[in-house]
C-alpha cells in the first residue's frame, strides 16, 4: 500500500488540481455546465479507480454521483459521502491567485474547494483506487458525492428517501470537517444544526428624502438594526422566548473532555487579528463555537450603498440571519420561534416579512460505535497519536437526514484545519493533509472490517 501511494502521489495531486480547475459553484446558475462537468469528472474517476457502478443521477438541481464496489454482500459496507460543489469565490480581488487556477505555495494547494470539499472527498477516491490496485479493499464501499451541499442539499433528501436499497450500508464516512492541528489529530463527534432565514422590514411605501421626512417616519434600516441588536442580551444569550428549551446541556465530564483538547486563545486572537473575543457568558471560546447555539447576521442591506452620498430614507431594509443549533433543537421549531418573535418585536411603524431559507438538524456520533473506534484506530496508526474527540461548529444538514432515512450513523473523519479559509478568499488545503488522508482512509477500512466482525 505504502509503495503504491508513494509511486502515484504525483498523479493523485495532478488529478485533484484538474478537478479544482472546474468552477463548480452550485449557487450561481452561470456555472451550471461546470457543476455537471465536475460531476462527470468524479464519476469517471470512480470508474477508473475500479468501481463496478459509477453513475450520475439527475435531480431537480445538480446531479448526484453514485458509485459502488461490492466485493462480498456478506461483508460490511461503508458509504462515503462528500460534495463536489463549491462556494462562490468572491470577493475575487482578495485572492492572491485566481480561485480556479490552483497553485501550490508553502506546501499548500490554493484553490476554491481545495479543502471544502474536493480535496477531502477526492482522498477517498484515491484511497479506494489504492485499495483496489493492491487487492486490499476489506469490505464493500459506496460513494455518494453530491453537487448541492453548499446550497442546502435540497434534492438529496428525495434521492436518499427513494433509494434506500441502493444506499444500504453499515456506516457513513465523511471527510468534510477539520482537525485541531497537523500534530493534534481529532475527530468531530457532532455537528451543529442550522436555521437560515431572510427578513424584510418595510417602512414607508417608497424611498423618501431623508431631510424632508427624516425624524418623522420610521427608517427601516435603523429599525432593523435595533431589532437585530435586541436578539442578544448583555450576557450574550439569545432573547427569543423558548429558544433554549430543547438544548441539551453537557455534563461536567463531557465538558472537561472537550476542554482537554489543546487550544490557545492567544493564537486564536492573533490569527483573526482581534484584541478580544466575545460571546455567551459562562462558556469558553471553543464551547461558544461548538456546543452552544448561536444567532448571527450574515448580511444586511438597504438604502443607498453606491459611490458617494445620496440622502435617502429607504422604504425597505433586509438581512440574512443564521442560527446554529445544538442537540436537541429542531430547526423547524426554531425557525417558527424566530419568525414569531421577530414579528412581535417590530414597532407598528414598520411591516416585517420573514422568509425561511433552509436548515438542518444537529448531529451526534456515538463514541462507542465500531465506526468511531475504527476512525480512532486509523488516525492513531497514521499520526502516531490517539485523536481527541471534538465538536464541530459547522453544519452538514444531510447527516441527520441519513440517520432518519437510512438509520445510519456517520463518522466525521475530516483532515482540514480551521485555518484553511474555507468559504473565504485564498482557501487552501495542505499537501500533508491530502496525503495523510489518503494514507489513513485504508486504515479506517481495515479497522472497520475487523471491528464489525
Ligand atoms: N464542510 C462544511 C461544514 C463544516 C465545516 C463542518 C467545518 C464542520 C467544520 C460544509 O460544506 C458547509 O459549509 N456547510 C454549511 C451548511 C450548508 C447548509 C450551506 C455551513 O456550515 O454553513
Ligand atoms: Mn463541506
Ligand atoms: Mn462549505
Amino acid at each position: 500500500m505504502q509503495d503504491y501511494l508513494q509511486a502515484h502521489k504525483g498523479r493523485f495531486l495532478d488529478e485533484l488540481l484538474e478537478l479544482l480547475r472546474i468552477p463548480s459553484v452550485s449557487a450561481d446558475s452561470n456555472y451550471k455546465g461546470d457543476v455537471r462537468k465536475a460531476a462527470e469528472y468524479v464519476r469517471e474517476s470512480l470508474a477508473k479507480a475500479g468501481a463496478d457502478v459509477a453513475e450520475l443521477h439527475e435531480t431537480n438541481g445538480h446531479p448526484i454521483v453514485f458509485g459502488e464496489k461490492i466485493i462480498d454482500p456478506a461483508l460490511p459496507t461503508v458509504l462515503v459521502y462528500g460534495h463536489y460543489d463549491v462556494q462562490p469565490a468572491d470577493p475575487l480581488e482578495l485572492w492572491t491567485s485566481p480561485p480556479f487556477e490552483p497553485v501550490i505555495k508553502d506546501e499548500k494547494i490554493y484553490a476554491r474547494g481545495s479543502a471544502d470539499d474536493k480535496g477531502q472527498f477526492f482522498m477517498h477516491v484515491k484511497a479506494f483506487e489504492a485499495m483496489m490496485a493492491t487487492g486490499s479493499l476489506p469490505c464493500n464501499v459506496k460513494f455518494m458525492i453530491e453537487g448541492e451541499e453548499e446550497v442546502g442539499s435540497n434534492n438529496l433528501g428525495t434521492f436518499v428517501a427513494s433509494n434506500r436499497e441502493k444506499l444500504k450500508a453499515d456506516v457513513i464516512l465523511i471527510s468534510d470537517t477539520a482537525m485541531i492541528a497537523n500534530d493534534v489529530p481529532s475527530i468531530d463527534t457532532g455537528l451543529r444544526g442550522l436555521s437560515y432565514v431572510e427578513v424584510e422590514v418595510t417602512g414607508p411605501n417608497r424611498d423618501l428624502h431623508s431631510g424632508v421626512y427624516g425624524g418623522a417616519v420610521a427608517n427601516p434600516i435603523n429599525t432593523l438594526a435595533k431589532m437585530i441588536a435586541s436578539l442578544h442580551d448583555e450576557k450574550g444569550h439569545i432573547t427569543i422566548p423558548h429558544f433554549y428549551d430543547d438544548v441539551v446541556e453537557l455534563t461536567a465530564d463531557e465538558r472537561a473532555l472537550l476542554e482537554s483538547a489543546p487550544f490557545s486563545l492567544d493564537e486564536y486572537k492573533t490569527d483573526l487579528d482581534i484584541d478580544d473575543v466575545q460571546g455567551e457568558e459562562g462558556y469558553s471560546t471553543r464551547e461558544r463555537a461548538s456546543i452552544r447555539p448561536t444567532l448571527d447576521c450574515n448580511g444586511i442591506w438597504g438604502g443607498y450603498t453606491g459611490e458617494g452620498a445620496k440622502t435617502v430614507l429607504p422604504s425597505k431594509a433586509f438581512a440574512k440571519i443564521s442560527m446554529r443549533l445544538v442537540p436537541n433543537q429542531d430547526w423547524n421549531k426554531i425557525t417558527d420561534l424566530f419568525a414569531e418573535h421577530f414579528r412581535r418585536i417590530a414597532p407598528k411603524s414598520v411591516k416585517v416579512k420573514v422568509t425561511p431559507h433552509h436548515g438542518g438538524q444537529p448531529y451526534l456520533t456515538p463514541l462507542e460505535s465500531a465506526a468511531y473506534r475504527a476512525a480512532e484506530a486509523a488516525l492513531a496508526e497514521s499520526f502516531g497519536k490517539k485523536p481527541v474527540p471534538t465538536r464541530g461548529g459547522g453544519s452538514i444538514p444531510i447527516v441527520a437526514l441519513f440517520e432518519k432515512e437510512l438509520g445510519l450513523k456517520t463518522v466525521l473523519m475530516g483532515f482540514g484545519l480551521d485555518s484553511d479559509a474555507i468559504h473565504s478568499p485564498n482557501e487552501h488545503y495542505g499537501l500533508f493533509n491530502f496525503y495523510k488522508g489518503i494514507e489513513t482512509i485504508p486504515l479506517f477500512f481495515k479497522h472497520f472490517a475487523e471491528l464489525s466482525r
